[in-house]
């Protein structure tokens, strides 16, 4: 009954022409996947061509095809990175011993779950941002979105490979199960806090790129180093599309606060209220904003600490970020680190053993990353003049998850009661106003080369093309 040529429809380097068992478990997948997508992927864009690219292969000249695509009918593919010969598992109880090329039977549960939290993420951030092509500021932009919503979805058939080729039924039931829940969903939601938030406006979706999608960078680079060789070989491919989806954040948001300063300096103002009625989005806000996706996105790499977290690294299912760097003894078995608990009413840090805290270690690592983007930004107000910098907050400020969910502290790192929580909360999280204004400047801009008011243009094209290239042709 098949008449798929794998090879054309689903670009691969996992022999799936050779496969009957994967071509089958994909053939029953890949419809409800279309559905899926056609249900919950960007909103009315069915018919839009879309300056895409699309991975073929892993080497250099394959990995980025650009052309115009419907997006229905990308080619979402299966690629993993050229396996390592010999590669030997480098962390953990079994340091030293042979990668494993299958799932070893005691650690079969855990590894299931671990691919399925990635795996949930992938299709949660495209339903996130499903209403986003309605009003975006350029056709540069909307192209941008599209590609991270079609990276997002090949993200979940990375993911959807490895349950279908090595977990059985279980696995298949799993894959299913990744397409019926849904972002926000009150009785089947995303699996993570941060991928059940809306991400309303574009503000919003740079901010989610540059926070979120990173938060994506390090459980990848810890996957990377996993001794589950098909898992490290799959998501070190995904890492190379994640670094688009963080450019997109970190040049959008750099292109607002462009714009913003830009105003700032023809009016000469810093008022808020003024800057508003020119129709930018005043610094603090972006600042709420900021400290908004920073909190929540911090969140996501879990409690601080957490007996899984030991178990996942000294089992070798998930190392830590560049682990193969480090130059400790990989087992970390005597080792301790801090992490922060509240003391006499203050943040004071408790020594306690590594191998409990590695959320924590792998969060402190997304920190050190995210900050320096942060610093980008902040070359571009002073580059305006402008005495304004925009900060991230205390990775205390605004927890769910974790020692500090239980407390309120100040963006600055002060530990505060609940009065001076809600007397302050308006400064320091985006308010129901602060959101309706910047969705009121969201409006559809879609002439090619033309830019909403609000956020300046990007300093070049994508793939050398021209800035006013017709990146989607609505048909
Ligand atoms: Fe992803
Ligand atoms: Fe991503």
């Amino acid at each position: 009954m098949s008449t798929i040529n794998y090879s054309e429809k689903i670009p691969n380097n996992v022999n799936l022409s050779e496969d009957r068992t994967l071509q089958r478990a994909l053939e029953q997948w890949q419809p409800n996947y279309l559905h899926w997508w056609g249900d919950m992927g960007p909103e009315g864009s069915r018919n839009f061509d879309v300056y895409l690219r699309t991975a073929v292969s892993v080497d250099p000249q394959g990995w980025a095809q650009f052309g115009y695509v419907k997006m229905p009918d990308y080619r979402w593919g299966i690629f993993l990175n050229p396996a390592e010969k010999d590669r030997k598992i480098h962390f953990g109880d079994h340091l030293g011993e042979a990668a494993w090329q299958d799932v070893p039977g005691e650690h079969r549960a855990n590894l299931r779950r671990i691919i399925v939290t990635q795996g949930d993420t992938e299709p949660a951030s495209v339903e996130q941002q499903r209403h986003l092509g309605l009003t975006a500021p350029s056709q540069y932009d909307l192209r941008n979105l599209f590609q991270v919503n079609v990276e997002e979805g090949r993200h979940l058939w990375a993911m959807v490979y490895l349950l279908h080729k090595y977990f059985g039924r279980d696995g298949r039931e799993e894959a299913e199960a990744l397409l019926e829940r849904r972002s926000g969903d009150q009785d089947h939601p995303r699996i993570l806090g941060a991928f059940n938030e809306k991400t309303p406006d574009w503000l919003s979706f740079f901010m989610f790129t540059y926070f979120t999608d990173r938060d994506g960078k390090f459980q990848l680079c810890a996957l990377a180093e996993s001794s589950f060789d098909p898992l490290a070989r799959t998501t070190k491919f995904m890492l190379t599309e994640e670094a688009h989806h963080m450019f997109v954040g970190e040049s959008g948001v750099s292109r607002v606060v462009q714009r913003t300063c830009q105003v700032m300096n023809e009016l000469k103002t810093d008022d808020p209220a003024k800057l508003r009625a020119a129709g930018v989005i005043d610094l603090p806000t972006i600042q709420r904003y900021l400290n908004f996706h920073y909190s929540v996105t911090i969140d996501l790499f879990g409690a601080d600490q957490s007996s899984n977290a030991a178990i996942f690294y000294s089992s070798g299912l998930k190392g830590r970020f560049e682990e193969g760097k480090r130059t400790d003894d990989h087992l970390l078995k005597g080792a301790t680190y801090g992490v922060l608990e509240v003391h006499d009413g203050q943040l004071v840090e408790k020594q306690v053993p590594m191998l409990n805290a590695l959320n924590e270690v792998l969060r402190d690592d997304f920190i050190k990353d995210s900050v320096s983007g942060v610093g980008r930004w902040n070359k571009v107000i002073e580059k305006a003049g402008i005495p304004f910098r925009l900060q991230v907050p205390h990775k205390a400020f605004n927890r769910k998850i974790g020692t500090l969910s239980g407390i309120r502290v100040s963006p600055e790192g002060r530990v505060i009661g609940d009065a001076e929580w809600k007397a302050n909360v308006s400064q320091w999280l985006p308010t129901p106003e602060d959101r309706a204004f910047v969705a009121s400047l969201m409006g559809r801009v879609v002439e090619p080369g033309q830019f909403a008011h609000w956020i300046a243009p990007p300093v070049m094209g994508i793939n050398r093309q021209p800035i006013e290239f017709e990146y989607v042709r609505f048909g």
